[in-house]
């Protein structure tokens, strides 16, 4: 089986469009039909190549090759974070601090082409995360210096051809290996598939990445037991295989994985790049086998380059420099990495003569850290600008990145096959929090402690039965608005994920949340309702229960309306639960239950409150006009003259509900508005 864009591609043995320039020349070695591309410029040996090739046994043969072969260039790359400016959401409130400027990147240039690995090498905190973030359009704030793609700037059509597998995986906890794979095939996968076929490619990237084992288990989280750390990492690179990118790129790939499993991963995507892709990969500790898999090497050191080019030309530069290992067999990335942390490595005791300023041993960090950047600026970079400025003259690849407007916007699914996607989704992995044990628990101790307090009230007892109604609108205003807040700071990471690989639009992803929210949040309340409205005597009619109900479930909805728009807004969990308990109370006392005398100038705040308009509903269907209740021994009184009712004015209850459901659109709009202005792209 194999996508229809690849099939046509496999049938001319070319990865990609061809041009009469012969900018790519492709090849196809006759016994397993493997095609690679092997660029104009690039100093791979065609030969060895196509040794290697036979040695890979065919895997994916639906990925066998990439569809637009991408040649990344960047040059004197810098970027400057103000430490002061780091925080949350679209209009965050977190105070200023003075301002600080932090150089991570500081000109670093390197060009990769299609059916190259290039490694990132470096301490940690050298910048290899801020660089990859830059190469994959990702970094939000200014990035100095020029990355083009094919010789154009990054554009949404390439973000569907980049695949970007992040260090901290970002993964739906409760879904499992299997579940997490095809939704991201159903959403990934250009909608010329069938659903069969996008199933049938997860299941290949399972089997690739050896997690059949794993592949009914929970993906699991820091505090959910599931996937070990490694096997979450394959998840995530799986992720990305499956659209078959033009441009992949890793951050740790094989970071706490076995030297075996890291060797496979690192196999696999030499694998992936010979097939025309262009693939990076930063890398801590790569062992010497693994060395000798990446054609070329970009070393960090403080965000300044050491090095950029060969991985095979590594060890002759640094000896041309004066650092040549004192020993044969040492591993080129441990040298790589003494050198970029400012150690010098054990050097031939003879060399001490041959290049006499350079620093060693005893000379401090700083000082070997300032002899490696100047030596690359003066032996590597004119070379490399040479290089880089060299290719920008040829065309490359016109066919590869459409910047056509109308590709621009293309989605590779239908809003409608999203929407269902990512509904049942949600549901998959919310229904363990929506009707966790502690939540019944929470709901039911609640209502039936409620439903005894209240025990066969009676109209004789009007006051309490009020409190009742109060008690219903203002619990379940609470809850929801709670429960609401963490909606979308939680999702923020997925859903920034997500849609910088162009998986889904956002209105998509926000109508499927809301939709999904009916099933998830309306169940505990009904339940509640059900058991504490006839435990507590209210009205025995079929009528008013029902309606009672309704209400309840319509204040839900606005209650969590307001918690999403409070979440998005804010974007931080402690601001947002803090703003929303002040506006509770807020509503709590203006609603009329507490308090009925208020000065005229702040009264206006009952008009805002939806338990307000809440509780005048519950009480309106609650007693009829004309009904009459004990007032005094022997004295019938009419319910709609109780003083606390009669203040409330239940005369109108069809602005009630229209002012209830100006807040139900309102809050949500809101919501969305924030979440498009917070969104990076
Ligand atoms: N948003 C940020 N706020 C503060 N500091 C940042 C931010 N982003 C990056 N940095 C700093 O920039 C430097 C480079 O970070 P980066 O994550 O790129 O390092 P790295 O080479 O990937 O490190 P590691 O190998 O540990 O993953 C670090 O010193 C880091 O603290
Ligand atoms: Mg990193």
């Amino acid at each position: 089986m194999m996508p229809p864009d690849q099939e046509t591609t496999s049938v001319t043995g070319c990865p990609g469009p061809v041009n009469n320039n012969n900018v790519i020349k492709c090849n196809r070695s006759e016994n397993n039909s493997s095609v690679h591309v092997q660029p104009l410029n690039s100093t791979s040996n065609v030969d060895q190549i196509s040794d290697e090739l036979h040695e890979t046994p065919v895997r994916f043969p639906i990925l066998r090759q990439s569809l637009q072969p991408v040649t990344l260039k960047f040059e004197d790359v810098s970027y400057t974070i103000n430490l002061g400016a780091t925080g949350g959401g679209c209009f965050s409130i977190s105070s200023s601090h003075p301002k600080l400027n932090l150089a991570v990147l500081n000109g670093v240039s390197g060009i990769v082409r299609p059916g190259e690995l290039l490694a990132m090498l470096g301490p940690s905190g050298s910048g290899k995360t801020t660089l990859l973030t830059a190469l994959s359009g990702r970094l939000p704030g200014k990035v100095s210096g020029t990355i083009t793609y094919n010789g154009l700037p990054f554009s949404s059509s390439m973000k569907r051809k980049t695949g970007f597998v992040s260090q901290d995986d970002v993964l739906y906890p409760h879904l499992t290996v299997f579940e997490t794979l095809t939704y991201a095939a159903f959403l990934r996968l250009p909608n010329k598939l069938t659903r069969e076929q996008k199933i049938e490619q997860a299941e290949l990237i399972i089997m690739e990445l050896g997690l059949t084992r794993c592949r009914n288990s929970m993906v699991g989280s820091p505090v959910l037991r599931g996937l070990s750390g490694g096997e979450r990492k394959r998840v995530s690179i799986g992720q990305e295989m499956l659209v078959n990118p033009s441009l992949l790129l890793l951050d740790e790939p094989t970071s706490g994985l076995d030297s075996t499993t890291a060797q496979r991963i690192i196999a696999t995507l030499r694998w992936l790049a010979k097939g025309g892709r262009t693939v990076i990969t930063t890398i801590h500790q790569p062992s010497s086998r693994m060395y000798r898999m990446f054609d070329k090497v970009l070393v960090i050191s403080e965000g300044y380059p050491i090095y950029s080019g060969n991985a095979s030309l590594v060890m002759e530069y640094f000896a041309s420099i004066g650092y040549l290992p004192g020993f044969n067999f040492v591993n080129p990335a441990d040298f790589l990495l003494d050198l970029a942390n400012g150690v010098v490595p054990d050097t031939r005791q003879d060399d001490q003569t041959e290049f006499p300023g350079r620093p060693d041993h005893q000379d401090d960090k700083n000082s070997i850290r300032q002899f490696l950047v100047s030596s690359y600026k003066k032996n590597l970079y004119p070379s490399l600008k040479d290089e880089i400025q060299r290719s920008n003259q040829v065309p490359i690849h016109p066919g590869g990145v459409s910047t056509s407007k109308s590709s621009e916007n293309q989605w590779t699914t239908s809003w409608w096959l999203q929407f269902k996607v990512l509904f049942s989704r949600g549901l998959k992995e919310r229904k363990h929090e929506s009707y966790s044990g502690l939540r019944i628990f929470q709901v039911m101790s609640v209502s039936i402690l409620s439903g005894l307090l209240w025990w066969h009230s009676g109209t004789i007892h009007i006051q309490d039965q009020v409190g009742l109604l109060f008690f219903f609108s203002i619990f379940w205003g609470f809850f929801p608005l709670f429960n609401a807040i963490f909606a979308f700071p939680q999702e923020q990471p997925m859903l920034i994920r997500e849609r910088s690989s162009g998986m889904y639009r956002l209105s998509t992803y926000f109508f499927a949340r809301t939709v999904g929210d009916l099933p998830m949040e309306l169940v505990l309340p009904t339940i509640f309702v059900t058991v504490t409205y006839w435990m507590g005597g209210l009205k025995p009619s079929l009528v008013t229960f029902v309606l009672t109900l309704l209400i309840i479930l319509y204040n839900v909805l606005v209650s969590q309306g307001l918690g999403l728009a409070l979440g998005a807004i804010l974007m931080d969990l402690k601001q947002a639960a803090t703003l929303s308990s002040v506006m509770m109370l807020v509503f709590l006392l203006a609603s009329g239950y507490y308090i009925q005398h208020v000065p005229p100038f702040i009264a206006w705040l009952k008009y805002v409150s939806f338990s307000h308009y809440c509780y005048k509903l519950l009480v309106g269907v609650q007693y009829s006009k004309n009904e009459l209740y004990e007032c005094g021994v022997g004295v019938q009184c009419r319910v709609m003259d109780n003083p606390a009712i009669k203040f409330l004015g239940i005369d109108n209850m069809v602005r009630d509900v229209a002012a209830l459901a100006v807040m139900l659109v309102g809050y949500r709009l809101l919501a969305y508005v924030a979440l498009r202005l917070g969104q990076p792209h």
